[in-house]
């Protein structure tokens, strides 16, 4: 990202941003080997090095987390292939280069954590990584015991049994239910195909909790920072 040299500087803690532009005008910053002493030029951090005192200046975007609770419509990409929003058009005040950690269906709600923090992205999203995920879903129809037995050990999807899974019915409403899923993958639309294979397709989906974090009462649209607890939480999973 671009910005003012003084604000480099003064955001890689040498000086506030005041007495960074007095260290500019005094000739004592170097941008690509050359003395910069023009108060409005731009760096980029992954393209400039910026020298002070003969020093590497190195400004490290600071480490951010945060959880959205994406609504329905939009993708989880930083930009669709046919123009559809994204939902990084829900967090446009974040300036760091947050990226969507796994993924929620165009169609599904709820808990979405972005970060800049490549190594979380990568442990979270492994194949490997076990968490569980929970679910709100209002499906067709009520599922029966044999159904939360087949849950339980694992449902035929794309040619592969699942890991064991878990399914509650909370609520019988008519046509449909609501019942609560608990699933350890993240294969593609892995719930949907699931409720599809014991004939309860999936009405709405909503993720409601990734391990112990949880959406809580985040509106639809809306999202927080993480607090340090959690962050430690995620970094211990
Ligand atoms: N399972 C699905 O089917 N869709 C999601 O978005 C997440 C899990």
């Amino acid at each position: 990202m671009e910005v003012r040299l003084q604000k480099y500087l003064a955001d890689a803690g040498i000086a506030s941003r005041r007495k960074a532009e007095e260290l500019i005008l005094a000739g004592k910053v170097q941008v690509n080997g050359v003395t910069v002493t023009e108060l409005g030029t731009k760096v980029d951090d992954k393209v400039d090095s910026v020298f002070y005192n003969g020093k590497r200046i190195i400004n490290h975007e600071p480490m951010v987390y945060i959880l959205l609770h994406k609504p329905e419509g939009f993708v989880t990409t930083v930009k669709d292939q046919f123009d559809r929003p994204t939902v990084m058009d829900l967090i446009k005040k974040v300036k760091e280069r947050v990226v969507p950690v796994g993924r929620l269906d165009y169609d599904t709600s709820g808990l979405l954590i972005l970060t800049n923090d490549g190594d979380l992205t990568y442990k979270l999203t492994h194949p490997k990584h076990n968490v569980e995920k929970t679910y709100i879903a209002k499906l067709y129809g009520t599922p029966d015991e044999n159904d939360i037995r087949q849950f339980k050990y694992g449902v035929h999807i794309d040619g592969r049994r699942t890991e064991p899974a878990k399914l509650q019915v909370l609520e019988e409403n008519g046509k449909f239910s609501v019942c609560k899923i608990v699933i350890t993958e993240g294969r593609n639309r892995q719930v949907r195909k699931m409720c599809d294979a014991i004939k309860h397709p999936v009405a709405t989906l909503k993720r409601v909790a990734t391990g112990k974090l949880e959406l809580g009462d985040l509106k639809k649209g809306q999202y927080r920072h993480l607090t340090e607890a959690e962050v430690k939480y995620l970094k211990s999973l």
